[in-house]
């Protein structure tokens, strides 16, 4: 990162106070950081340790009325190589979202050439008010990367999503986006997202909790360092649009099977993290089932496994990761689950672990490679667990 040009936008939260650090963070890595802070973001921590620490002068208003000097947005807005907004509140979120322009944090955003990464920290609720989440969902739509809210204890005592994410974990996030930005040019990813479902008649169906959220945070994650991405999606709320990728949207087991099997001999990479069904109806009814007898019974007959069928006919030069649920004696299932389906790695996650699994944007991970070697992960939000994940397999690729 030695010579690249990082401007800082802090606002008004509570997390400010951790910026700080991340500028000393960032410092060490060689970049050269320049700050912008809001009048509001001066209340939790002073811009004279912001100036020292950056070794550059802090930019908070318009103009300097001592002196009447004026600081030009427009310049600011084209020095960095990256402008990344930390903490980010609600209220300037909203601001971004909208294009005001009422200081010069929100100006110079304007008129950033640059990528723009922000970094939102508010309490839980507000973090899961729909209008933050549009606000949110908007300036992703524009291309602005998010460094999602994490989930543990916030300022107001409660616990939930929506605190700051952690300083070295946004470095990881800034060094990915400068280093690793094309680590994966020319490789092709197959990855498996969401639940299947298993068509009973055609109102009801067999299915799970997935929520295709840890599928999508991987795909987003290999697309950012430059990959082809293939994602083969069971039925999901989760949405991505990418030149480089290719979504394949699917309902149940045979489907997916049928899209893979299509798909995975010219890959690279495949990383299964579908919840895939493991029995379907024998026969789907084509009219509603009606209710008659106080009993019925289903026939189920056992789906293919997918990624077995991938390990069955990997080559040499294809890394194979697949994913394990479990809920008792996780280890040694997942051991077991890697080697029966020759992968080159399974990445555990049990439900026995609170803010882990299904649904939550959160997740922890226990990554067991080839020799049985075990390497766990702290519980971190999805995204994050993706890029640790990317991390790990392209270190052994
Ligand atoms: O989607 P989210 O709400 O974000 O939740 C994420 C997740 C919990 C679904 C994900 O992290 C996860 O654990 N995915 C795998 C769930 C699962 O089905 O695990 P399993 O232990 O039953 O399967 C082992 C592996 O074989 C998985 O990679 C699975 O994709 C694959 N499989 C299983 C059965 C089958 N018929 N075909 C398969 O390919």
């Amino acid at each position: 990162m030695r010579g690249k040009r990082v401007l800082l936008g802090i606002t008004g939260g509570i997390a400010a106070y951790k910026i700080a650090g991340l500028i000393r963070l960032l410092r060490k890595e060689g970049a050269d950081v320049k700050c912008i802070m809001t009048p509001a973001s001066c209340d939790f921590i002073s811009p004279l340790t912001i100036a020292t620490l950056s070794e550059h002068p802090v930019q908070i208003e318009f103009w300097d009325r001592r002196n009447g000097s004026w600081t030009n947005h427009v310049d600011l807005g084209l020095w960095p190589d990256l402008f990344l907004i930390t903490p980010l509140t609600a209220n300037t979120l909203a601001k971004l979202a909208h294009g005001y322009a009422d200081n010069l944090l929100t100006a110079t955003y304007l008129s950033a050439r640059c990528p723009v990464m922000i970094a939102p920290a508010m309490d839980l609720d507000m973090y899961a008010h729909l209008t933050t989440t549009e606000n949110l969902e908007r300036l992703r739509g524009h291309g602005v990367r998010v460094l999602e809210a994490q989930y543990g204890e916030l300022a107001s005592g409660l616990v939930g999503q929506g605190r700051m994410m952690e300083p070295e974990d946004q470095l990881k996030e800034v060094k990915n986006f400068f280093q690793g930005a094309h680590d994966l040019e020319g490789k092709r990813v197959l990855i498996t997202a969401g639940p299947t479902y298993e068509k009973i008649d055609p109102v009801r169906f067999i299915g799970n909790h997935s929520s295709g959220k840890m599928g999508y945070r991987l795909a987003e994650s290999a697309l950012r360092r430059g990959a082809e991405v293939i994602l083969v999606s069971g039925p999901s709320a989760q949405r991505l649009e990418h030149p480089a990728l290719q979504l394949i949207r699917v309902e149940s087991a045979l489907e997916m099977l049928e899209e893979v099997k299509k798909q995975w001999e010219q890959c690279d990479l495949g990383i299964f993290a579908a919840a895939v069904a493991d029995y379907r109806p024998a026969e789907a009814t084509d009219q509603k089932i009606k209710k008659k007898e106080d009993e019925m019974s289903i026939r189920l007959v056992k789906n293919p496994d997918i990624l077995a069928w991938a390990g069955s006919v990997k080559k040499e030069s294809q890394f194979l990761v697949g994913f394990a649920l479990e809920t008792n004696d996780a280890v040694r299932h997942a051991e077991e689950k890697r080697a029966r389906k020759n992968l080159d790695l399974i990445v555990l996650n049990t439900l026995e672990e609170a803010g882990s699994g299904f649904q939550v944007d959160t997740n922890r991970v226990h990554l067991i490679d080839r020799n049985n070697k075990l390497t766990s992960f702290e519980l971190k939000e999805k995204s994050v667990v993706a890029e640790d994940i990317i991390e790990f397999i392209k270190s052994r690729l």
